[in-house]
């Protein structure tokens, strides 16, 4: 039997005849080298198809037979460069487990991060307090600074009778939110387009019901102290912010009074100590119910805001 490696899309051999205690052996032996187990394990499960609860269960039933979807010469291979060269295990395996997705990944695009679940989360809340409209009302979101399309691909899926721009400056970005949204079977809803910010989606400027943006706020100078597995791989297009990490942050804001409809959402991600500054920066252009929120470490990384409806 032959089945390809996610990493290589070369046709492998499946390791049929190893028991339990042989991969648990041979985990360890893997781990000796250096890194950690969780990663290790999560290797195991995207790479080799091993996923958690079968894994959980070799500890109880070691003799038990198992099938590995790549041989362990593949996947200690993999793991080497890891190590080595503290490649992210996503760029290497190319994909990404994040919210109920597994997202295609490659070098030059953002890895989609936990936290930025959350930012859907709360942009969905928000569109559900939106007082309901007439039926015929096409919701219309931008997700700016796509990367991935992870945001993308979770609004077109969570809000079936929308339609979305996705926009980035990087063509490596564009291709890969392509493939996700391909994949996801809603690129037929999202409009895809190369180039700044608000400028890109100006066709429907001033229609936009929600607008979402997980843009780089890294203040440049911390850049150089980031873990090498972001600072060596991972494009400083998506993370440099500019000296005070509020570059981005700043145009998006600057677009939203005209780029918004009335009623319609900002919601930003952004790094841990820039709550108040980005609330500024949204109050300053005319939103109101500004506000930020956590996230699950307790770090403001949100902040939101509406553009004011006029008045009756
Ligand atoms: C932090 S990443 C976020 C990617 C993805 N939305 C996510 O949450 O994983 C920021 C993205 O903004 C893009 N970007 C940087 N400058 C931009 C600009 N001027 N206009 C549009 N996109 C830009 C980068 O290429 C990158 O994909």
């Amino acid at each position: 039997m032959t089945s390809s490696c996610p990493a290589s899309g070369v046709a492998l051999q499946v390791v049929e005849n190893l028991t339990g205690s042989e991969l648990l052996a041979w985990r360890l032996t893997m781990l000796a080298e250096g890194g950690e187990a969780a990663s290790f394990d999560w290797l195991l499960d995207l790479a080799a198809g091993l996923r958690g609860p079968e894994r959980q269960h070799l500890w109880l039933d070691p003799e038990r037979a198992v099938v590995l979807q790549c041989s362990c010469e593949q996947l200690a291979g993999l793991w080497r460069q890891h190590l080595r060269e503290h490649t992210p295990l996503q760029y290497l395996v190319g994909l990404c487990p994040w919210r109920d997705l597994e997202l295609q990944v490659a070098p030059g695009v953002l890895i989609p991060r936990q936290e930025t679940e959350q930012l859907v989360d709360l942009a969905l809340e928000l569109m559900a307090q939106q007082a309901p409209d007439s039926p015929a009302h096409l919701l219309r979101w931008a997700d700016l600074g796509t990367g991935s399309g992870c945001l993308a691909v979770a609004l077109a899926r969570a809000l079936p009778t929308s339609a979305g721009v996705a926009v980035d400056c990087s063509s490596a970005a564009l291709l890969q939110a392509e493939a996700n949204l391909l994949a996801a079977g809603v690129a037929d809803r999202v409009d895809l387009q190369l180039g700044s910010w608000w400028g890109q989606a100006a066709a429907f400027c001033g229609a936009f019901d929600l607008v979402v943006s997980n843009p780089p706020y890294i203040p440049s100078s911390l850049l150089a102290s980031l873990e090498p597995v972001v600072r060596l791989h991972e494009p400083w297009l998506a993370l440099d912010g500019g000296e005070d990490g509020l570059d981005a942050l700043r145009l998006i804001a600057a677009g939203a009074a005209s780029g918004l409809a009335p009623g319609g959402w900002l919601v930003l991600e952004h790094h841990h100590d820039q709550s108040e500054r980005v609330q500024a920066l949204l109050a300053g252009v005319g939103l109101e119910q500004v506000a930020s929120f956590a996230d699950l470490q307790g770090h403001g990384r949100f902040s939101c805001g509406r553009r004011p409806e006029p008045a009756r």
